[in-house]
């Protein structure tokens, strides 16, 4: 089982604080610690823990941020060949807030991120050659996406879309998506419909539905995620585990990571999509983005414990 990720690649710079700051608020009292991430390489590191064979496709700068990047994947055994190094250019750099809470608010400078080419992509999944599965979060440029989900969807590879940061798309990129996963955020913004309630999260998925995703699956946070099946429009829910939240950062990406992982090694979306409600819930209990994503024993662990009857 083989897993691509064409994505970003971050330093997050992250202060804990009791609340995130309002506009124009200084607040004193933060930690401030320095993490891997970029939810490319969040989602690579997640599928490589949870024992896939990973590459991932992406760009850095020539600085001390994409050395350390660059490394980091590398000791997680993921294929770096095609993390390129961008001559001058700067290394994408995530600033992060977390609150007592572990929610977060995030701005990125993409740096390098946006560097990357669909000739780069093009060249990139040539040399990789066969693989199961094409995973993409929305932080490298849109173009170099629909080229990626173009040659997978042309060799019949699963393509997983996780539109992350939200935006609006086309349906010539939805058409060749097969596993669409937002978050509630996102799906009100690329719907135009604001999730309020069960009913309204059905209708916003018939609409993706329509504009071509076959299958779309909407993750809640801690409300869990909804499953819509685009061939029998059957709807399926799948509970989030009860955790105690230390920090968000990075669980959506462990979801996505863990599903490809799943579905790569044969299972029907349902089962990948509760194996990847585990990992995520594991995620959130510990601080930082890939120090937060769990191993697959870790999980098969978590599952076991939560499984036992009382
Ligand atoms: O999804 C979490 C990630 O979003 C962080 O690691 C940060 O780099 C941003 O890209």
């Amino acid at each position: 089982m083989k897993i691509v990720v064409v994505g970003s690649l971050n330093m997050d710079l992250v202060v804990r604080l009791p609340q995130i700051p309002r506009p124009g608020e200084t607040l004193l009292g933060g930690v401030f610690k320095t993490f891997p991430g970029g939810k490319g390489a969040n989602q690579a590191v997640a599928a490589a823990r949870l024992g896939a064979e990973v590459a991932l496709i992406g760009c850095v700068g020539d600085d001390s941020f994409g050395q350390s990047l660059r490394a980091t994947l590398a000791c997680e055994n993921i294929d770096t060949n095609h993390v390129l190094v961008r001559p001058g250019g700067a290394t994408g750099v995530a600033l992060i807030q977390v609150d007592a809470k572990g929610q977060n608010s995030i701005a990125v400078a993409s740096g390098a991120n946006f560097s990357l080419t669909s000739g780069d992509v093009e060249k990139a999944m040539q040399a990789i050659g066969d693989f199961d599965v094409l995973v993409m979060p929305l932080e490298t440029p849109l173009e170099t996406i629909y080229t990626a989900a173009q040659i997978a969807s042309q060799k019949r590879i699963r393509v997983l879309l996780n539109p992350a940061p939200a935006q609006v798309l086309e349906t010539n990129l939805l058409e060749l998506v097969d596993v669409l996963l937002p978050n509630e955020h996102e799906v009100a913004l690329m719907t135009d419909i604001p999730l309020q309630s069960a009913t309204d999260t059905r209708r916003a998925a018939e609409k993706l539905l329509l504009m071509g995703a076959k299958n779309l699956l909407v993750t809640l946070g801690n409300q869990g995620a909804r499953l819509f099946d685009g061939k029998t429009h059957q709807e399926t829910f799948i509970p989030a585990y009860p955790v105690q939240a230390v920090d968000t950062t990075a669980a959506g990406d462990c979801f996505v990571g863990a599903l490809a992982v799943g579905l790569s090694e044969g299972k029907t979306l349902l089962a990948a999509a509760e194996f990847a409600s585990a990992a995520a819930a594991l995620s959130v209990t510990r601080a930082g983005a890939q120090p937060s994503l769990p191993d697959r024993n870790q999980v098969r662990q978590f599952i076991s414990e939560r499984n036992k009857t009382p």
